[in-house]
């Protein structure tokens, strides 16, 4: 990508990953990625905000190959992606700065042991003037780490704001404008990566909302030229009602669990209930994510295994209990052979998680027409919880 212009005193550089399909050995990225980096030209002085991935490096040089001088290079966030070339940008520009937060210079010093002259800390509400430009720092701690600030580009109303309301998202578009496509990603990473962290998020949202912003300028995906369209998704992410909405992550080794959801499924949906089954044995689980976003209740579905769950549904639980979904309502319904001993195994394993606990139906093999009954009462059991927090029946 060659450099391209956002305003005629910002450049939008960096990486469009089209190829990343994994980030942290953790998150699929079934659209890829971008890491971006920006570059402000004021009267008086040129600041770099951001690198990009390590392995990218050559890239971002070769975009600055007319630059001569760079003043600051501001890194918003110490994890690699974004700071991994700031020792080869350093050493191109022995004259730049790094500014960064409090919190985030020990952390580059540890993680790409820079030198520790070439970086100052700039501090929450510090300003930097670029000449005809002015550049202000926000702390905005725990949005993706604890270090994490933006930066506010005052007179051109511009947020430049780093993994906040970053999508994972390879696309050639520059700008989001109002793509239904860049808000699905947005609100993947936001599963992943915000949602865990809903209580800062909150926070650093009302910080955000205090500014007169144009654009929002994110270090992954398009550039948010409507920025109401971000803000308004984040706000309905973070605070807004959970949706009427069951989400089943579910596994069978011969069937007799899968007849259970199957019926809890057809239950719920002759009662409005909107339901999304997720197969463990195949499920993608960052769609797992994306749905806890909005689910109002987790029904887990396992058959025992050696006296627990099934190790999938172990797995999906500890995923569940980080990413901390707002759904107020969990249960679990599941076959066995001899022993009922996973629904106990499964309740202390999701204590942690707070939640309502909603009846169990467990049965002994494959289900009988009680154990039918036991889950359409479920169903209605789950429906009028719904209507107890205001969901439309
Ligand atoms: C590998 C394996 C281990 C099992 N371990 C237990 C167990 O510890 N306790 C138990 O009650 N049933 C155990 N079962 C029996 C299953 O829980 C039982 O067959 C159940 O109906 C399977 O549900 P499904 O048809 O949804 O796979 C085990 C079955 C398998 C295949
Ligand atoms: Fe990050
Ligand atoms: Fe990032």
């Amino acid at each position: 990508m060659n450099p391209r212009t956002v305003t005629d005193r910002v450049s939008l550089l960096g990486v469009i990953d089209w190829d990343r399909t994994i980030f942290d050995s953790l998150i699929p990225l079934p659209q890829g990625t971008s890491y971006n980096s920006y570059l402000l030209k004021g009267s008086e002085k040129i600041v770099l905000l951001d690198t990009v991935e390590p392995g990218k490096a050559y890239i971002l040089l070769n975009q600055l190959s007319n630059i001569d001088h760079i003043d600051y290079i501001v890194s918003h966030h110490a994890e690699q992606d974004h700071s991994g070339t700031l020792p080869q940008v350093l050493e191109r520009y022995p004259m730049a700065t790094v500014l960064t937060s409090d919190k985030a210079k020990p952390m580059l010093l540890d993680l790409l042991q820079l030198p520790e002259d070439r970086i100052h800390v700039v501090k929450d509400g510090d300003t930097i003037s670029l000449g005809d430009r002015t550049l202000k720092f926000y702390y905005t701690p725990w949005v993706h780490w604890p270090e994490t600030m933006v930066s506010y580009l005052v007179e051109e109303k511009i947020l430049f704001s780093c993994d906040f309301f970053g999508a994972h998202l390879a696309t050639s578009n520059m700008f989001a404008d109002v793509d239904p496509l860049v808000l699905e990603s947005n609100k993947l990473y936001y599963s992943q990566i915000m949602m865990p962290l809903a209580n800062f998020v909150k926070k650093n949202l009302d910080v955000v909302e205090t500014l007169d912003i144009d654009m929002i300028c994110p270090s992954h995906g398009p550039i948010y030229n409507k920025p109401r369209f971000v803000l308004d998704a984040y706000w309905q992410w973070v605070t807004g009602l959970p949706k009427n909405l069951v989400v089943i992550p579910y596994i069978t080794m011969h069937h007799s669990t899968l007849h259970m959801v199957e019926r809890l499924t057809a239950a719920l949906g002759n009662l409005g209930v909107t339901v999304k089954p997720f197969n463990l044995e195949t499920a993608d689980t960052g769609q797992i994510a994306l749905s806890l976003v909005d689910a109002a209740t987790v029904i887990l579905a396992s058959p025992t295994l050696l006296g627990g769950p099934h190790p999938s549904m172990a797995n999906i639980i500890a995923i569940a209990a980080l990413l901390k979904p707002k759904a107020p309502f969990l249960g679990f319904i599941g076959s066995y052979g001899w022993a009922n001993t996973t629904v106990r195994r499964v309740e202390s394993m999701v204590e942690p998680l707070g939640k309502e606990w909603l009846p169990p139906v467990t049965h002994k093999g494959l289900p009988n027409e009680d154990t039918y009954a036991a889950l359409d009462r479920l169903a209605e059991t789950i429906a009028e919880k719904h209507k107890s927090i205001g969901l439309a029946g």
